[in-house]
């Protein structure tokens, strides 16, 4: 196995890109991707295109073939292209996949790319297409909606461990704080604990303001043998580590719905592979498609106590300048979370961050960035750790 590094990262605006269509975001990413890295389309020997579910939102299958024949890689390059879907994680294993084919030598420049296209049907055709992504039979046909799996294991963990509705709206103002330095944000707002528990209640105990939104967007980094990296970039970020796991695909499997096995057990691949603890890591973005996600990752990945998320997201220590930052970007409640581009958005963040770009946002001295990326309610996990130095 060789080791790799990114050389080029870019990322749309996300929100309601109502004049867009799913191929335009992509072709914008990678583009952006292949020149912020130098190289030229014929370099590229494979791309990776995370995308949950083309089919629903837009009609629209074989996502591989076609981003390849918008971004001009299929006629005379012909480029090997391959749609990656693992509902919310497609991005990062799409991510993971050109990792794993560089690595191995098959490719020598790989275009990870991940996109969705989630506004053009209605919010509640949305929600049945994400509902796809936990257990149709089990879950999604009794009613089961991602809002309400979510609460559910709000619900158990306020029980078991006593987080406050006051804990879950700390996060969501964080990160809104956090996203509102990110251009590419859905949402720039500030927003006070009091208008997290004073707005619309979805699934209780979650408002919307405890909710990542419904988006638009797509995300591309370029990924090379880490001995070629300085050849494309003063400023190459190289990959520590690449780890996956899985887990049952229903909540009821569970051995408790609080912990995110998957998490857990992908962590660990990836401390263990890059020889890193969580004291070593500056910062974290992770999947926080409700407030609580966060709470359970931040537990699951080691940064905080089992049970003590909640506090932790309250005092300050997982704000920017805190004891360990999570979700510089705004994660995926300010920036939004168009969910094929999700994983591959938080790879583009480690990069800006570790390679001191951030502005307003930057982690100050960041060494090591890691990013989480989840499908479904836990049964898919991808965790990455990043490194500016080799
Ligand atoms: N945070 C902040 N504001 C939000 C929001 C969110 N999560 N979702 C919607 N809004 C805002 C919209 O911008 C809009 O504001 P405007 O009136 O100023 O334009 C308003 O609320 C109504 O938006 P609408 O799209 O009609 O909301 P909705 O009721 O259809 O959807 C949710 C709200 C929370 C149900 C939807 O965002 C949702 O399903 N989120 C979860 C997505 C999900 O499950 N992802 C997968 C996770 S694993």
């Amino acid at each position: 196995m060789r080791e790799v590094a990114i050389v080029g990262a870019k990322t749309t605006e996300f929100g309601e890109l109502w004049e867009r269509s799913l191929r335009d975001i992509v072709v914008e990413a990678g583009i952006g991707a292949i020149e912020d890295a130098g190289i030229s389309g014929k370099e590229i020997d494979a791309m990776y295109v995370g995308n949950m579910s083309g089919g629903r939102f837009v009609e629209q299958e074989h996502l591989g073939a076609l981003i390849a024949d918008y971004s001009g890689l299929a006629r005379g390059l012909h480029v090997a292209s391959t749609r990656v879907e693992a509902a919310c994680a497609s991005g990062g294993l799409a991510l993971r996949q050109a990792i794993q084919a560089v690595s191995s030598g098959y490719s020598n420049v790989a275009i990870a790319a991940g996109a969705e296209k989630m506004t053009d049907i209605s919010s509640s055709g949305a929600t049945d297409a994400l509902s796809a992504a936990a257990d149709r039979e089990w879950e999604g046909i009794q009613g089961a909606t991602f809002p309400g799996i979510y609460a559910m294991i709000a619900k158990l963990h306020m029980a078991k461990y006593g987080t406050t509705s006051e804990q879950l709206a700390a996060v969501a103002v964080k990160n809104h704080e956090n996203g509102m330095h990110n251009p590419i944000a859905q949402f720039k707002s500030k927003i006070s604990i009091e208008q997290v528990l004073k707005s619309i209640m979805v699934s209780d105990p979650l408002h919307i303001l405890d909710c990542s939104p419904v988006s638009d967007g797509a995300a591309a980094v370029v990924v090379v043998p880490a001995e070629d990296a300085l050849k494309y970039t003063d400023k190459p970020i190289y990959v520590k580590a690449s780890a996956q796991a899985s887990d049952t695909i229903a909540l009821h499997d569970r051995r408790d719905i609080t912990t995110l096995d998957a998490t857990v057990v992908a962590g660990k691949r990836a401390y263990e592979m890059a020889g890193l603890t969580p004291k070593d890591i500056s910062f974290v973005e992770v999947h926080d498609c409700f407030t609580i996600a966060e709470i359970c990752a931040i537990e699951d990945l080691g940064f905080a106590d089992k049970g003590k998320g909640g506090v932790v997201s309250m005092n300050g220590e997982t704000k920017l300048g805190g004891r360990i930052p999570v979700n510089p970007s705004g994660g995926l409640k300010s920036c939004g979370h168009p969910v094929g581009a999700t994983g591959v958005k938080q790879a583009v963040e480690a990069v800006t961050q570790l390679r001191g770009e951030a502005g307003k946002r930057q982690v100050e001295g960041a060494k090591y960035g890691m990013t989480h990326n989840v499908g479904g309610s836990g049964a898919t996990a991808v965790v990455h750790i990043f490194s500016s130095e080799r």
